[in-house]
């Protein structure tokens, strides 16, 4: 869990590694650092080495770098995610070795590093942090016999775990190295120029071309070459670069105060997106040519599975309500990490469902491989193209939310929820367990989620009144049922860790097991309840929670009379069938979470403790 950046060309390398580190600033933000190869002010002037690095956020190193600038063309650059080691200096990225002329960042953990770092000191090595990437480097310099690029490869031999490096040398001023297995990493090319980063938007300002380096690969980059290879062998690996169709204006703010208040703003677009291509014109059939491999296995399912973290996995849980209720296939949802350890029971045809915006959960893509040995078929349901999940699936579903940089997962959830429907609706389709008529209804009514959305999104006065009054609460309760219990779940978790606020979800007909106990004058209760075969259900919980005086902040659709005469606050959406209302539900408790942290001061995107993609378990 960090990012990082590479660049080789003819500009100012400090201005485009940290310009790239800004982009990536979501996967670590607890130390940063940069390294330079800088010739002098002579034409050919002895080239040196420069490091800079500190404790804290990238901001920090930029105010370093602004009082004392480090020139050179050639560098690498890092946002640290500690794993190995407390945030400190001395255990910020980049390391070197003990030479001094060669620098590495990392993002991944090193398993055997115990075991090197014993025998590089057993062999005089000088270790200056209690980070597991310093082995790296001392073991590509125990390895450097003039050739850089054989060195890493000798010494990502010797290592075990998940990695993905940047390396340069001052000996071979005119090459930059990158190696992956386990974490992402992605070279891209100009004229001139070559890059390498954690992530597409670091790169977006100076190409979009890149190549998508895959695990125990390595790539060299001149200014002029890139040359990929495999580490084991040596040999060199043919690969096709892809066109990254996201701009620039899509990875940055856009006069929003925070990238998650852009992101819940971009949510309708974001299901226009993830719907295009996916309807026929006559509007009466789900098109997923993703799963055109896969119609054989997809007809004789007997269990689907599904494997997500977090956000994901809430996402996860609407899909269950909806798959069995359209398609009557029973499915299991599990968290990802409970899943690997559980030997789960599955078979061949069990079908897989791994759901990850970034890709690159660990948990996910552990939880992906227990299911492939046991003989699953897996699909993946994913936002960021050619991440590890993507790669590990036979078939990906792509959401097409675009880059989300704020740590609290907005759009992409929902864009998660409307691949689910249409995952749904196609196997509906196929299993013919929908008439024509209702699959088309459906299709329609799916179809008008964006413009609801909007809706929404317009008339923020009820949430912007009730941020007002309750940002100062010791706690709040979410309720919900059926399809509306995973929105609870997620409304909960959006307000913890944007607002440190300690929040529970419960389904409704829980609260008598336990949470009434909770009720009092003072506590928010959020309950989502739009018109659903539960609505009586949800309205006599609303009832329980205000004859003991709680506070009921309700979410009800647009023409209910009956919720809003027994709740403080009412936020409406507008009508909408039963099974797609999770996705406009959630929208007021994204933005009363967001809100809440506001009026907090909290850091809203980059909230502590936590990071964007949790590459390690
Ligand atoms: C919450 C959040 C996390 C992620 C979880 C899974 O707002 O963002 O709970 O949903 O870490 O991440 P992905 O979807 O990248 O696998």
């Amino acid at each position: 869990m960090c990012g990082i950046v590479g660049y080789i060309g003819e500009r100012n390398a400090q201005e485009v590694l940290i310009k790239g580190l800004r982009r990536l600033e979501y996967r670590g933000y607890d130390s940063a650092g940069i390294a330079t190869l800088d010739a002098g002010k002579k034409p050919k002037g002895n080239i040196s080495l420069q490091v800079k690095k500190c404790k804290g956020k990238l901001s920090t190193l930029r105010s370093m770098l602004e009082k004392r600038p480090l020139r050179g063309k050639i560098g690498i650059s890092h946002v640290r995610w500690a794993t190995h080691g407390i945030p400190n200096t001395s255990n910020a990225h980049p390391h070197w070795d003990c030479s001094g002329k060669i620098a590495l960042v990392h993002n991944g953990i090193i398993e055997n590093y115990e075991q090197l770092k014993e025998e590089l000191i057993r062999q005089g090595h000088l270790f200056r942090s209690q980070t597991d990437t310093e082995v790296i480097v001392h073991l590509i310099g125990r390895y450097y016999k003039g050739r850089l690029e054989e060195a890493v490869r000798k010494a990502l031999k010797q290592v075990r775990g998940a990695y993905a490096i940047a390396v340069i040398s001052k000996d071979e001023p005119d090459t930059l190295i990158g190696a992956r297995s386990g974490s992402p990493l992605i070279a891209g090319t100009a004229q001139g120029e070559g890059f390498l980063a954690s992530d597409i938007p670091a790169l977006l300002d100076y190409t979009n071309e890149v190549f998508l380096i895959d695990d125990g690969q390595m790539v060299v980059l001149t200014r002029n070459s890139v040359k990929i290879i495999d580490v084991q062998s040596g040999e060199k690996v043919r690969k096709e670069k892809v066109k990254i169709q996201w701009d620039v204006a899509q990875a940055e703010k856009e006069g929003y105060p925070h990238f998650m208040l852009k992101e819940i703003h971009e949510q309708p677009k974001a299901i226009r997106d993830t719907l295009m291509g996916r309807i026929s014109r006559r509007r009466d059939a789900v098109i997923l040519q993703e799963l055109a491999p896969l119609r054989k296995t997809l007809s004789c399912v007997n269990k689907i599975v599904i494997i997500s973290c977090g956000t994901a996995w809430h996402a996860g849980l609407v899909g269950k309500y909806t798959i069995e209720r359209l398609c009557r296939i029973p499915v299991e949802v599990d968290t990802s990490s409970e899943f690997r350890y559980r030997d789960p029971i599955i078979d061949k045809r069990t079908l897989v469902v791994a759901i990850s915006q970034s890709g690159e959960t660990a948990d996910t893509l552990a939880g992906m491989r227990e299911a492939k040995d046991k003989g699953a078929k897996i699909i993946s349901i994913c936002n960021v193209l050619g991440s590890s999940v993507t790669r590990e699936s036979q078939a990906v579903l792509y959401t097409h939310a675009g880059p989300e940089i704020a740590v609290a997962s907005t759009k992409a959830y929902t864009c998660q929820l409307i691949v689910l429907y249409l995952f749904a609706l196609y196997l509906a389709q196929a299993r013919k367990t929908l008439s024509g008529a209702r699959l088309k209804q459906l299709i329609r009514e799916l179809e008008r989620l964006p413009h609801s959305a909007e809706k929404i999104l317009k008339d923020k006065k009820v949430v912007l009144e009730c941020a007002r009054r309750y940002y100062k609460s010791f706690g709040f309760l979410y309720l919900g049922r059926a399809l509306n219990f995973p929105t609870a779940l997620e409304g909960a978790l959006k307000i913890k860790e944007i607002s440190y606020i300690h929040a529970e979800g419960y389904a409704g007909g829980e609260m008598k097991h336990g949470p009434i106990a909770l009720i009092n004058p003072h506590l928010p209760v959020v309950c989502v309840a739009p018109s659903s075969h539960v609505h009586d259900k949800m309205l006599s919980n609303i009832q329980e929670i205000k004859a003991r005086k709680g506070i009921v902040i309700s979410v009800a659709s647009a023409g209910d009379e009956l919720v809003p005469h027994h709740s403080n606050h009412v936020v409406y959406i507008p009508k909408v069938e039963e099974i797609f209302s999770p996705a406009l539900t959630v929208i007021p408790l994204q933005l009363l979470a967001y809100y809440i942290a506001v009026k907090r001061d909290c850091d809203v995107d980059q909230p502590k403790n936590l990071a964007k993609s949790v590459t390690v378990e």
